[in-house]
């Protein structure tokens, strides 16, 4: 990396005198985008909005054609994107993928079509109109009909391999159909890979609640995903696909780009047929545009602008390139969803997992025709890192469904005034004792009976899994909380049919089983309570861990950090989830209100530990290949051990057997060679009682 210059704020502005002075500021302007674009395609974490780096390169390139003797070939305007990531394997494209020139206003537009009918001789030209995709881009390459490589843009010679990747999304097909048309021998396609809007909100509503960081927008997320290393991740996440350039179709004629796509549809691959049309002269396109940014909040996916095309493929050899652009097409963008507004306070609102989120109050500012009060600023780290402060200046981003949120800071408008935020060290619902990760990425409140919580830990408590108590679902905890019968947790063992016949809905015969089903929840085992008690970090596996461990609850509320970190399978952060809810009085207090209340909490899992372990695979020697589904292959290799059996890693002739997975390799053909006897893991588990 060059030096580091996130914005030059001049450079985009600056006066030139001298050749001297361009040289400086093109240094500069070359300096901020390599660093833009670093933080865009290999961190997916951008700081600047898509307008401000294209101002720095429109600036850029504006210089290097005023002062040819600054032209370099390794300037930023030469190259598309950023360094491809080399753990993904690289790929080299079919031919460049290019970028679009962006324009901003209608007389770009209508300079572009001007350009294209003079070039060309033409009375008018047919272009097709499409909609610029806010995602992510990338080249399929179908080898005989079949998916063979997928890849990210990268540099634009050079992408990433994302093949395995690419297979799980699945509106793309690993076979292409053959419908009147059979596919070519081989076939380029290039196109955006997405996440939707209210899929975005809802992937980043799951990861708060879970503690994991958050992605800024739908672009990034899909981009994240994408850019897995493993493609399980990938499959998890909701992506989509629109194609929209064919860079090649061996032996197939195709004379115009909408033939292109149209025949893309045919193969079975996705295209977006609702908004591609095709228009000749530059008042159509304009009105297109219009439709397009009218209709821009209302669409499932983000787009930033419209992208013109010429139609015909003639045409567009006959116009070619400039520098990184083809001459053929233009983007043109949308104004910007952003305005600049002041930080009146910075609120936290405590959700109903107990994740505290910080929530700039603002100076209320017109975005897009929507009325803006508050922004997500989503944690203290975020905050941090951007440097936002109360009564600060800042840039306000609102994209259509996703929650607004502040880019930036505008430093230069500082008046010394502005105060930093501080996570408050009380949750501001009922003042319980804030935790505060030591990335600063997560703050929450624990205590378990909070009443910003108390609805969503009621239904989490009853639920199946943990202390199963049918007929204590969403509505009816919601109820028994709203009209004030529970307060905390443990008041569901002192309700009464009196109290129960009380709430709307609910008849004589719902009360009665209602009840019965409470009181035989006290009979739940510790390791389900302990899950039931929601505390962050521990699932139902760490439940079951902890009530091994400790024989009764309250060997575990005085266990220390060192006693719960020391135990397999828990690490310090885990440990210190649990230590700091039970080092929460008032959560000590509803411990024994449970108690009181007659939970006796057995522990069958503790006693199991008391005695001694079989050892059924003493004197064994057992050899892993392929892919297991249950275990890591660390972990299976340690059940190995402590059933008294051994582990290695090659086969020989004291292996006893061979455990294979799905793709499993040379390991599995040595062990049928030798006659070894041959486990699928299914067999295996059986074998060790798991
Ligand atoms: S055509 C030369 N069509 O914009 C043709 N690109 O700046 C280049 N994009 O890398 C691609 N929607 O990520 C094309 N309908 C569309 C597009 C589109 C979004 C993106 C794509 C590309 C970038 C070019």
């Amino acid at each position: 990396m060059t030096r580091i210059q996130e914005r030059p704020p001049d450079a985009a502005t600056e006066k030139i005198g001298s050749l001297d002075d361009a040289r400086k500021v093109v240094e500069k302007l070359r300096d901020a985008i390599r660093y833009h674009n670093y933080r865009y395609y290999v961190l997916d974490a951008p700081v600047i909005s898509d307008a401000e780096y294209d101002r720095l390169m429109a600036r850029l390139q504006e210089l290097e054609e005023r002062f040819p003797d600054l032209q370099t070939p390794d300037s930023p305007t030469r190259l598309v994107g950023g360094q491809p990531r080399q753990e993904l394997g690289l790929v080299e494209h079919y031919g460049s993928m290019l970028s679009l020139q962006a324009v901003y206003d209608e007389e770009a537009v209508r300079a572009f079509d001007a350009t294209c009918r003079q070039e060309l001789a033409a009375q008018s030209v047919d272009y097709v109109a499409e909609p610029k995709y806010d995602g992510v881009a990338v080249e399929l390459v179908y080898q005989g009909g079949h998916l063979a490589v997928a890849s990210t843009r990268g540099d634009g010679q050079t992408g990433e391999d994302v093949t395995p990747n690419i297979r799980t999304i699945p509106e793309v097909p690993l076979v292409l159909l053959h419908q009147d048309l059979a596919p070519p021998q081989r076939l380029v396609v290039r196109g955006e890979v997405y996440m939707e809007k209210a899929e975005f909100n809802d992937l980043n509503r799951r990861r708060a609640t879970q503690g994991e960081s958050l992605f800024a927008n739908p672009r990034n997320a899909a981009a994240g995903s994408l850019r897995q290393l493993d493609p399980s991740i990938t499959a998890s996440r909701p992506l989509h696909i629109f194609l929209y350039e064919v860079a090649a179709a061996e032996g197939i004629p195709l004379d115009t780009h909408l033939d292109a796509l149209h025949a893309l549809t045919r193969w079975g691959l996705r295209v977006n047929t609702e908004w591609t049309q095709r228009y000749s002269d530059a008042d159509a396109l304009l009105n297109y545009h219009r439709q397009l940014a009218e209709q821009r909040e209302s669409l499932p996916y983000e787009i930033d602008g419209a992208v013109f095309k010429v139609d015909r493929y003639a045409e567009r050899e006959r116009m070619g390139l400039r520098a990184r652009n083809p001459r053929w097409a233009i983007a043109f963008k949308f104004e910007a969803h952003q305005a600049t507004t002041r930080v009146k306070d910075i609120r936290v609102q405590v959700g109903r997992t107990g994740v505290l989120t910080p929530v700039a109050i603002l100076e209320p500012v017109a975005i897009g025709g929507v009325e803006v009060g508050r922004a997500s600023l989503h944690n203290q780290s975020e905050i941090e890192r951007k440097d936002i402060r109360i009564g600060d200046t800042v840039l306000v981003e609102r994209a259509g469904d996703v929650i607004p949120y502040v880019v930036k800071p505008i430093v230069e408008q500082r008046t010394g005034n502005e105060r930093p935020f501080q996570m408050p060290a009380k949750c501001p619902v009922c003042d319980a004792d804030v935790i505060l990760s030591d990335d600063k990425k997560v703050a929450r409140c624990d205590w378990v009976n909070c009443p910003a919580q108390l609805h969503k830990r009621l239904v989490h408590f009853a639920s199946r899994e943990a202390m199963d108590i049918e007929g204590l679902g969403e509505k009816r905890a919601e109820q028994l909380v709203d009209s004030g019968l529970v307060k905390r947790l443990s008041d569901i063992y002192q309700l009464t049919r009196e109290d129960l016949l009380s709430l709307e809905r609910m008849g004589e015969k719902t009360a009665d089983k209602l009840l019965q089903q409470i009181a035989a929840s006290k009979q739940r085992p510790l390791a389900r309570f302990l899950y039931g008690l929601g505390i962050p970090l521990v699932g139902e596996h760490i439940a079951h861990m902890l009530a091994e461990r400790f024989p009764t609850l309250e060997a575990l509320m005085d266990a220390s950090v060192e006693e719960l970190a020391e135990m397999e399978g828990v690490g310090p952060e885990i440990a210190q989830s649990i230590s700091a809810f039970f080092s929460e009085q008032r959560n000590r207090d509803e411990m024994q209100a449970m108690r009181q209340a007659g939970l006796s909490l057995p522990n069958p899992a503790a006693a199991q530990q008391a005695r001694p372990q079989p050892r059924p695979l003493e004197g064994l020697t057992i050899v892993f290949t392929g892919k297991l589904e249950r275990w890591t292959r660390e972990e299976a290799e340690e059940l190995v051990e402590q059933l008294g059996g051994r582990a290695t890693s090659s086969v020989s002739g004291e292996t006893d057997f061979v455990v294979a997975g799905p793709k499993a390799g040379a390991k599995l053909d040595q062990a049928r060679q030798r006659g070894i006897r041959v486990l699928s893991e299914a067999e295996f588990a059986a074998l060790v009682g798991r």
